[in-house]
């Protein structure tokens, strides 16, 4: 089946309400964390060109991933990847990180990226992308972001541990090392 996977804009309002549909029901399945957003959130991600969203034929909703930038863009965080139960198993997640991991160079080039998972998916597919594991400690200070956990069960230890310690693996791509690299193997 052919999907497209794009970067959002205005045309694409209509599928806030079934994203979030989308990542409340997800939100129910056994082992998964993810932060349910707003109408508004994801509308101003669209509009701001700072997501991507999978269609299928028909323009059914298949997935969606959106980025947030921390620490006066100093970090950039690829958020809230999530695939339709009918679309998964095919590849589609690894098409929409790699398109969100994409569109974050283009518009952060000197940022770190990262993403907080406790899915194997999103492990395999970073790594493959060049992201390594850190600690919570080597991600943004900033206290929004890790707001945008209060929906996990395990908020309250995060916030125990001042931020540094939860469930969660740290995935982080820092640009700085992907250069040195470049440089080692040309030379
Ligand atoms: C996690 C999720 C995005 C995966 O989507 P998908 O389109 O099925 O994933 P892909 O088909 O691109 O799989 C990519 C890789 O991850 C693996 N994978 C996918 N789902 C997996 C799972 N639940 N457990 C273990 N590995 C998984 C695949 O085997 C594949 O690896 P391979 O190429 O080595 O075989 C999807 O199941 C989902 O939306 N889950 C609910 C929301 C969620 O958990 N989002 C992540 C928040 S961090």
């Amino acid at each position: 089946m052919k999907i497209d996977v794009i970067v959002a804009d205005e045309s694409h309002y209509k599928y806030a309400q079934p994203i979030i549909d989308l990542m409340n029901s997800s939100s129910k399945e056994k082992g998964t964390v993810i932060a349910v957003r707003s109408a508004d959130y994801i509308i101003d991600k669209m509009a701001n060109h700072k997501a991507v969203i999978a269609l299928a034929e028909g323009g059914e909703l298949a997935g969606f991933s959106y980025i947030e930038t921390w620490s006066h863009t100093k970090f950039v965080a690829n958020s809230g990847l999530i695939v339709a139960p009918k679309y998964r198993g095919e590849g589609l997640a690894r098409q929409i990180k790699q398109r969100i991991f994409a569109l974050s160079r283009e518009m952060y080039p000197y940022a770190k990226i990262f993403s907080i998972t406790t899915g194997l998916a999103v492990m395999k597919i970073n790594s493959e992308l060049g992201f390594r594991p850190v600690t919570l400690a080597c991600l943004t200070d900033d206290k929004e972001f890790w707001e945008g956990c209060k929906g996990c069960q395990y908020y309250d230890f995060l916030q125990n541990n001042n931020y540094k310690i939860c469930l969660c693996t740290a995935l982080l791509y820092d640009p700085k090392e992907h250069i040195a690299e470049n440089k080692l193997n040309k030379s």
